[in-house]
């Protein structure tokens, strides 16, 4: 088995948004800017801005977090919002969720103007998606489809099984594996919480990505010997005996399947870095967009 490792693919796709972004910059281009809004105090929310934020400032980017209060009105929330798609000078803009209860996140994420929409939440760029068309694709597919390419994984004319079909992940993912394209051209099943005998779906696949938030869901017996096996899930488990209270399980039993699987993502250390990675490049492609390029 091949362990996907997400730490050196991120890092080199990094690198070479770098070294686009020092000649660009040589030139006398401004710095990419991505914000970020955050709404209320979840503490997951936090490290994930907090972790793109990082991200961002070591590649050379500007960052932006706009932290508001979680009793802040969805008028106010809209207003911040137009502000920044009205800002020149800032490329990429995601609010993060889940948002507080009394807001429409629906309606939150389809005010950022299509051209930030660096998370491809809008009704355009999903559109664009199920057509097949360029736009913003959702980080966490995205930076899956980057670890295929990075280990030149064949996909045209394979069955690919996706678990999950929330728009952030298992939508996005099912449609850009179906895409004709140098990655994607896959037959695709898309599996999710009313498919019955789901292990059926699951050994038939050649690419199983798993995205359902359940840990350790994914069993050997549910696996094709010889599959690619890409984990999405990252369920924090109560642990007293850490630091941090917590640790990290994907969906998949990390431990039984490694035995069956070709290629296999870990869980910290796979798509997570990919998803970071994923936006950062998108944030470039609006920059570019923006600067004229
Ligand atoms: N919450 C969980 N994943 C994401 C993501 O990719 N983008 C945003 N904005 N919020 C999230």
């Amino acid at each position: 088995m091949v362990l996907l490792d997400g730490k050196t693919t991120a890092e080199k796709i990094k690198d070479s948004i770098k070294l686009e972004l020092n000649g660009l910059i040589a030139k006398g281009h401004r710095k990419p800017h991505l914000a970020a809004i955050l709404v209320g105090e979840d503490g997951a929310s936090r490290t994930y801005v907090d972790s793109k934020e990082r991200n961002s400032l070591a590649l050379g980017y500007d960052s932006t977090i706009l932290r508001l209060p979680v009793n802040t009105s969805e008028v106010d929330l809209l207003a911040e919002i137009n502000k920044i798609n009205d800002n020149p000078l800032i490329d990429g803009l995601i609010v993060q969720s889940p948002l507080p209860a009394h807001m429409n996140e629906t309606l939150i994420t389809q005010a950022i103007s299509p051209l930030k929409d660096v998370d491809g939440f809008h009704y355009i760029n999903m559109g664009k998606l199920a057509r097949g068309d360029k736009g913003f694709v959702s980080a966490t597919p995205l930076g899956i489809m980057m670890m295929l390419e990075a280990y030149n994984i064949p996909t045209s004319g394979k069955h690919c099984v996706v678990i999950g079909r929330s728009n952030i992940v298992g939508r996005p993912m099912s449609l850009l594996m179906s895409n004709s394209g140098p990655y994607g051209n896959c037959t695709v099943t898309l599996c999710h919480s009313k498919t019955v005998h789901i292990e059926h779906h699951t050994r038939q696949a050649d690419i199983l990505i798993v995205a359902l938030g359940k840990p350790g869901f994914v069993k050997a017996n549910m696996v094709k010997p010889g599959a690619v096996v890409i984990d999405v899930g990252i369920t924090r488990v109560d642990d007293a005996s850490r630091k941090s209270g917590f640790y990290l399980k994907g969906d998949v039993d990390f431990e039984e399947v490694k035995e069956v699987a070709s290629y296999l993502t870990p869980v910290p250390g796979g798509v997570g870095l990919m998803t970071i990675a994923a936006l950062l490049s998108n944030t470039f492609t609006a920059y570019k967009n923006n600067i004229g390029l």
